[in-house]
């Protein structure tokens, strides 16, 4: 064995054991938080809506439909599920904004940055959850269970969701969350994502700890099963049950014009929503996809993609309604207002690589053993009126979470764990 072999060996070793080790602590400190006890709650009724009138008329919007211009008052009772790999942490930016603009109360983790997700969510889950409480907004991941959440929000709740091509949501879920399952472990050679897809059913082990990144997790998110065969009746179930439910589902390759049906389904303004990219993956912007991995990705996320397909119908539809003429207009003038934003905003007017950015409070979370995800540079000399707004539009996720009030310790353990070995 030469020397550099020997080290690399060493390191392997070193990364391994750290790293098995690790898992096993984080498992345990995880199982250890989850509430054991689903004690049963009254059944207080949810309030019709909670809404705050006084300070809302202060926020009215003119809708302008061209030949009619009215009055509107802004919706402010939200349910946002988070869906994983979908462009979400950008759309929290927006939400946590419009919350502090609004004066809202967030239902809110406690201790960690979701709902024990991949359990069901329980409105026990909530920070400081007693019945009856009117809380606006809930946003942060959970594995949806609609009798619980009707149970916590008002009434009047508008219901929202992003969805993305499954085929990418794939790739970047294979990346980001592959290493947490250990199938993959197993698989031979470099580019581990083509050869899963391959022949998934060789390594695909549906009893395997976390399986369900790695197969339509968008249906997993909204508490169905994601095992069941494509054509089975209660695959068409599950997408009436959502499309029932939800009243805008919007889509990450059509981003902006997903926010200006938002703004117009629930009354807001163009300033809110105004944001840059978080979250993004270094080089993530071509697929290295050909059409047959595509396809073959495609094929393994079935439900999924038959679930995108749907709500990509009702999407345009919904955008037919709107007239596409003005969709286009307010998709430039959107547009336009973030890039001014960029250049009030951002240092060298792009996202840059973890090692770059100089701030802590700017750092991005990173997937274990990588440091793939971007982030970005305040500029030094903001005029005043623009510093906080920039400050927040760039802040990451966690520290926004924080400085909304949660308590995350057991996410900034782990971190702080993270850091010390390096990984
Ligand atoms: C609405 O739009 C029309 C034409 O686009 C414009 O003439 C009118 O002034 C606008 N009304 C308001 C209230 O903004
Ligand atoms: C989405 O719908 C549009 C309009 O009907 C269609 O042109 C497009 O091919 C659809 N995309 C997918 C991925 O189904």
């Amino acid at each position: 064995m030469t020397g550099k072999q020997r080290i690399q060996w060493r390191s392997m070793c070193k990364s391994l054991v750290l790293g098995t080790l690790l898992t096993s602590c984080m498992i345990l400190v995880y199982c250890l938080s989850t509430p054991q006890i689903h004690y049963s709650l009254p059944e207080v009724p949810v309030p019709y809506s909670c809404a705050h009138r006084p300070t809302q008329s202060q926020h009215k919007s003119t809708i302008n439909n061209s030949d009619t211009a009215y009055i509107c008052t802004p919706k402010v009772d939200i349910m946002f599920m988070k869906t994983h790999k979908t462009a979400s942490s950008t759309f929290l930016n927006i939400l946590f904004r419009f919350g502090e603009k609004h004066q809202v109360k967030f239902a809110f983790p406690d201790s960690r940055n979701d709902f024990f997700y991949p359990s069901f969510f329980q409105r026990s889950q909530v920070k400081d959850y007693r019945p009856g409480m009117c809380f606006n907004i809930i946003c942060n991941h959970m594995r949806f269970n609609a009798p619980e959440v009707s149970k916590l929000l008002p009434v009047d709740t508008s219901y929202i969701t992003i969805l993305r091509d499954p085929a990418e949501l794939f790739e970047s879920s294979f990346h980001y969350f592959g290493r947490l399952v250990p199938f993959t472990w197993t698989i031979p050679g470099d580019d581990k994502l083509t050869e899963f897809l391959r022949d998934p059913h060789k390594y695909f082990d549906p009893g395997s700890f976390n399986s369900y990144y790695l197969k339509n997790l968008l249906f997993f998110d909204f508490g169905l099963d994601n095992s069941l065969d494509v054509n089975d009746p209660r695959v068409e179930e599950g997408i009436k049950f959502i499309s029932d439910r939800f009243q805008l589902v919007m889509l990450v390759e059509h981003f902006e014009e997903s926010l200006i049906l938002l703004k117009d389904a629930l009354c807001w303004e163009m300033d809110d929503l105004l944001f840059f990219k978080l979250n993004i993956r270094k080089g993530s912007t071509l697929s290295k996809f050909t059409p047959e991995l595509r396809a073959r990705a495609l094929e393994w996320n079935a439900i999924d993609w038959k679930l995108y397909q749907h709500f990509n119908q009702t999407f345009w539809k919904k955008v037919d309604a709107y007239g596409h003429q003005r969709m286009a207009e307010d998709v430039a003038e959107l547009k336009k207002r973030n890039k001014e934003m960029t250049s009030i905003c951002i240092e060298g007017g792009h996202a840059v690589e973890a090692g770059s950015i100089q701030e802590k409070d700017m750092q991005p979370w990173q997937p274990i053993g990588e440091k793939s995800i971007m982030g970005y540079n305040l500029k030094k000399n903001i005029d005043k009126a623009h510093r906080n707004l920039c400050r927040k539009m760039l802040m990451p996720e966690i520290q926004y979470l924080t400085e909304l009030g949660v308590n995350l310790w057991i996410t900034k353990l782990w971190g702080h764990v993270r850091d010390i070995i390096n990984w």
